[in-house]
C-alpha cells in the first residue's frame, strides 16, 4: 500500500475538486485529486454550460481562462416564451452584467491542463473508498491500478458529486437533509446544427418546458420537459425535434432546424440542500452537499462559490493561524446555496408543466410570466439572479 502525505485530500475532479486544487495551488498549499473516473470520461461529460460572471472571472483571475475568453458566448440576456411569443429579459440593460456560455468539460479541461503543466498530484481511474478520522488525523484509501492506497492530509475536500462517498461517510443522524422532488425530468440532446437563436430562450408550453442552448456557433443544447421515469428509447431523433418544434413554435414562425443528435440523456430535476457542510477536518462542496434544479443554471457556479469560501479559509488557517473562516464554513455556503436554490425553484416553478395543474394554478402560472416579463421591477430580479447574486465577500480571497 503507497502512503501520500498532503495538506489537502480532494475527492473528486470534477468543477470543485479541480478548482480548489488549483486556488490552493496558487496559494502555495499542496492537495492531491483523486478521481474515480478517467480522464477522457471527465473531459467529455456533456452537462453545464452556463457561467455566471463572477465563476467567469474567478477562471481568468487565476490564470485558467485563455480559451474561456476565445470560445465563450457572451449573452447579454435571455428570452422568456410563452403563448407562441418571446420576450426578452435584457441582463445588460437590468443589472449591466452578462453571462458566458461556455461548457462545463471545457472548464475541466482547462483546469486539469494547467495542474498537469505544474505537476501536481491529480490521479484518474483512483476511486476513494473509505475517508477514516476526519475529526482528527484524516485518511482517505482508495484503489488505484488494481491496489489500496492511502493519502493522510490535515483536511479532506468532499468534491465527489451528489453519489460520492463524502457525505455517505458521515452518520445519518448527523446530517439534516432538505428536500423537493418534482415531477417531471429533462430529456437533453447536443446536436450538430447551428442554434436557432442568438442567446438562450426557455419555453412554457402547455405541453410541457423546453430549452434551447448551445455550445458553439455549430452546436445546439436542446432539453424538454419529460416524465421522470421516461424511457430514453421511446425518443427517437425525430420524434424529440418535433416535440420541440411544438413547443417553441411563435405566432410569427420561428424556424428550429434539425441536425443530428449528437448525445441524448435524461436528467431527473432536484432541489437538496444536507448541512452541516462540515464535520471536523471533512469540507463537503458543490453537488456533494446540494443540488439545484438546473433550470436556474446555477450548478456548477454554487459549487465553484464554495470553493472560494473554503479556499479562503484554508489561507487563512494555513498563512495566519486564523480557524474562523474554516469554523464559519457551514454558515457562510449556505447563505448562498439558499438564495441559488431559492431562484432555482422559483424558475423550475414558473416554467414546468405541472401534472396537477388545475384551472386556478394555471392562471396564477400564466399571470405570473406576464408579470415577470411586463414589470421592470420583475425582470430585474430574474436578471440580478441569473446573472449571480454578488459575494458575501468580494475578492478572490
Ligand atoms: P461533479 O461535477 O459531479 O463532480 C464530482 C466528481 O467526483 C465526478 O467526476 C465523479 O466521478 C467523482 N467521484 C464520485 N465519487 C468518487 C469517489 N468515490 N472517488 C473519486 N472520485 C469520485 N450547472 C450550472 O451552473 N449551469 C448549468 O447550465 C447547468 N446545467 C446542467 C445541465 C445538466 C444536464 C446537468 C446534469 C447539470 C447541470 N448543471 C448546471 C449542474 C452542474 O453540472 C453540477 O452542479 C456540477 O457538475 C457540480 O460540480 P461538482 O464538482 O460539485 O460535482
Ligand atoms: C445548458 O446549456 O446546458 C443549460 C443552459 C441553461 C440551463 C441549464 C442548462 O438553465
Amino acid at each position: 500500500m503507497a502512503k501520500i502525505r498532503t495538506q489537502v485530500g480532494i475527492i473528486g475532479a470534477g468543477p470543485a475538486g479541480l478548482m480548489l486544487a488549483h486556488l490552493l495551488h496558487l496559494q502555495g498549499i499542496e492537495s492531491v485529486v483523486i478521481e474515480r473516473q478517467s480522464r477522457e470520461h471527465v473531459e467529455t461529460r456533456v452537462r453545464a454550460g452556463v457561467l455566471e460572471q463572477g465563476t467567469v472571472d474567478m477562471l481568468c483571475a487565476s490564470g485558467v481562462g485563455e480559451r474561456l475568453e476565445k470560445q465563450g458566448l457572451k449573452h447579454h440576456g435571455v428570452e422568456l416564451r410563452f403563448d407562441g411569443r418571446g420576450h426578452r429579459i435584457d441582463f445588460q440593460d437590468l443589472v449591466g452584467k452578462c453571462i458566458t456560455v461556455y461548457a462545463q468539460q471545457e472548464v475541466l479541461k482547462d483546469l486539469i491542463a494547467a495542474r498537469v503543466a505544474y505537476g501536481a498530484p491529480l490521479y484518474f481511474e483512483a476511486e476513494a473508498l473509505r475517508i477514516e478520522n476526519y475529526e482528527s488525523q484524516p485518511r482517505i484509501e482508495y484503489r488505484h491500478g488494481g491496489e489500496t492506497h492511502e493519502i493522510a492530509c490535515d483536511f479532506v475536500a468532499g468534491c465527489d458529486g451528489f453519489h460520492g462517498i463524502s457525505r455517505g461517510s458521515i452518520p445519518a443522524e448527523r446530517l439534516i437533509v432538505h428536500e423537493r422532488h418534482y415531477p417531471f425530468a429533462w430529456l437533453g440532446i447536443v446536436a450538430r446544427v447551428a442554434p436557432a437563436s442568438e442567446e438562450l430562450i426557455y419555453t412554457y408550453n402547455e405541453r410541457g418546458f423546453s430549452l434551447l442552448s448551445m455550445r458553439s456557433p455549430e452546436i445546439s443544447r436542446l432539453y424538454l420537459q419529460c416524465t421522470p421515469d421516461e424511457d430514453i428509447a421511446n425518443w427517437t431523433d425525430e420524434r424529440i425535434w418535433e416535440e420541440l418544434r411544438t413547443r417553441m413554435a411563435t405566432r410569427d414562425g420561428f424556424v428550429l432546424k434539425d441536425g443530428p443528435v449528437l448525445q441524448k440523456g435524461i436528467t431527473p430535476m432536484r432541489s437538496f440542500v444536507a448541512e452541516p457542510m462540515q464535520f471536523g477536518k471533512l469540507f463537503l462542496l458543490g453537488d456533494a452537499a446540494h443540488i439545484v434544479p438546473p433550470t436556474g443554471a446555477k450548478g456548477l457556479n454554487l459549487a465553484v462559490a464554495d470553493v472560494r469560501v473554503l479556499t479562503r479559509g484554508l489561507v487563512e488557517f494555513y498563512k495566519r493561524g486564523k480557524r474562523e473562516g474554516l469554523e464559519q464554513y457551514t454558515e457562510r455556503c449556505l447563505r448562498r446555496v439558499w438564495k441559488a436554490q431559492r431562484f432555482s425553484w422559483w424558475m423550475t416553478s414558473m416554467l414546468h408543466r405541472f401534472p396537477s395543474e388545475d384551472s386556478f394554478a394555471h392562471n396564477i402560472h400564466h399571470a405570473e410570466l406576464e408579470y415577470v416579463t411586463g414589470s421592470r421591477a420583475a425582470s430585474t430580479t430574474l436578471a440580478e439572479n441569473y446573472v449571480g447574486l454578488p459575494f458575501d465577500m468580494p475578492g478572490l480571497f
